[in-house]
This record gives structure tokens, sequence and C-alpha cells, in this order.
């Protein structure tokens, strides 16, 4: 059975959506059948994939509306080992009928079930809210991993989302667990970076920090992760490390 591990923070910005595309590729890249579910109306996993989102037919929005097309259709192989399963921007209008729908925090899971057994690892993108399709992820992962950016009020912004992790664990998900933090866009010169990631590491289990670097932006353009557009980076490492943890973890 596939590990499902969400990528959630509600604060926007902090590096989820770069988080689970290079830690995607590198799970893919040690030999794990790893599918990635871009779960944002922004579409910003697909964009980084190197898919147009306008381009896919059938998108995480067919598998949650009530055609309920099946997510096996909706997946496509973006290279060995790799999956994704794109976005656009109609995910923001489904997600309001979602609230309507009776059941509505395990519509994802249900989605997901039928083809669970097929990858290693299924990643989820969440979108920067602690909306209902971020309950809908929370409710159906093995664990939760959140990236923060070593600033004063991402760090701030943890205690809210440990709250609802906290609810979904109580009463929907037992199986839930906080993986851990991933400090990110981490500047080594800079005093304030230095103080958060210490008040990080003192409070949460910080797995990897992750360095800011232009190759991490720029592999967004050219649907790229940091170990393929710079594999010697210390960027590259720290996300083999969070890959590495991951699978050791089971
Ligand atoms: N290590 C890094 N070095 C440099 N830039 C980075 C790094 N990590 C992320 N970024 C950049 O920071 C911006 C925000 O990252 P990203 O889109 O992954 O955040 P997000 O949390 O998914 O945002 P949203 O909340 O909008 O979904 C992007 O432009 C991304 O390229
Ligand atoms: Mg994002």
């Amino acid at each position: 059975m596939g590990t499902v591990i969400a990528f959630a923070n509600q604060k926007g910005g902090v590096a989820k959506t770069t988080s689970t595309f290079n830690i995607g590729v590198a799970l893919a890249r040690a030999g794990k059948k790893t599918l990635m579910i871009d779960l944002d109306s922004q579409a910003s996993l697909t964009i980084s994939a190197g898919l147009e989102p306008y381009e896919q037919e059938n998108t995480i929005v067919s598998a949650l509306d009530r055609s309920g097309v099946p997510l096996s259709r909706c997946t496509l192989e973006l290279k060995p080992g790799l999956w994704l399963v794109p976005s656009r921007l109609e995910l923001a209008q489904l997600e309001v009928l979602l609230i309507g729908r009776p059941v509505r925090e395990t519509i994802l899971r249900r989605a997901i079930e039928p083809v669970r057994s097929r990858y290693d690892y299924i990643l989820i993108d969440c979108p920067p809210q602690l909306s209902i399709l971020t309950i809908n992820a929370l409710a159906c992962a093995d664990g939760v991993l959140i990236p923060v950016k070593t600033d004063y009020l991402a760090y701030r912004g943890l205690e809210q989302l440990l709250e609802t992790v906290g609810e979904i664990r109580e009463l929907v998900n037992p199986q839930l667990s906080v993986l851990g933090v991933i400090a990110t866009m981490y500047e080594t010169r800079v005093k304030d970076d230095r103080e958060i990631l210490q008040l990080l590491q003192e409070k949460y289990s910080v797995i990897a920090t992750v360095k800011r670097l232009a190759a991490v932006k720029k592999g967004v353009c050219d649907g790229k992760a940091v170990m393929e557009q710079l594999p010697a980076s210390d960027a590259a490492a720290q996300y083999e490390q969070v890959a590495a943890y991951v699978m050791e973890r089971g």
C-alpha cells in the first residue's frame, strides 16, 4: 500500500510545491514509484512539472467532481517512476461545491483508494489555506510534511496548522502523523533566518534545512528538480535527505 504524504501549510509561499516536486523526483530517482497530486487551483505543481494546466483533459477536478473520473485516468507519466495528477483553475469553483457534499472530508481518500497499491508514495501538494481541500488531503494521509520559511510569521503560523492536524487525527484519520518540518529558503548569512531556524529546531522536529538557491527557482521554469538542475548543490542534497528520511520511516 502506498504511503500518502501531504505537504501542508496554510501560509502561502513557503515552498510546499517546490518541496513536493523535488522530493517526488528524489523518490522516483531512488526507484520508488511515486505519484504527485496537485491539489491547488493555482496549478503550480502542474506548471513546475512542465505542463500547461489548460491542455490537460482530465485533472484532479474530474476526479473529485460528480463525474468521478477514476484517478487512474487523470494520471500522467512524467518520467520513469514518476506520475502526476494535474490541476487547473476550475478546482477553485469545485471547492465551493465540495462543501455541500455529504462526507466531504473523504472525497479525495475515496478517489485515491483504488490506485493506492500501485505506488510506493503518493505526495499531495496542498493549497495555502486550511480549506476543505487541505482537510481532504490530511484525511487520507499517513503523514504530513510541513515546509516552513525561516521567517517569524511563518514560524508563528505552525501552531494553527498543528491544531488542525490534531483535530483531523481525532475526528477523521487516527493514522495521521506529523513527519516533521522542512525549513526552507534558508539563508545562512541572514541573522533573522538563523534565529528562526533555532526556534524551529527547539520546538519542532526539523528534518532538513533547504537553502535559498537560484537554481531551485529556475527549475520551476524548466520543469526540472534541483537535483537535475544542479546536482552538486546543497539544496539538491537537502531534498535528497528528506527523501531518504521518508524512505526510512517507511
Ligand atoms: N530553496 C529555494 N531557493 C530559492 N527559491 C525557492 C526555494 N524554494 C522555493 N523557492 C521559490 O519560492 C517561491 C514559493 O515557492 P512555492 O511555490 O513552492 O511555495 P508554496 O508554499 O507552494 O506557495 P503557495 O502557498 O502559493 O502554494 C517560488 O517562486 C519558488 O520557486
Ligand atoms: Mg504551492
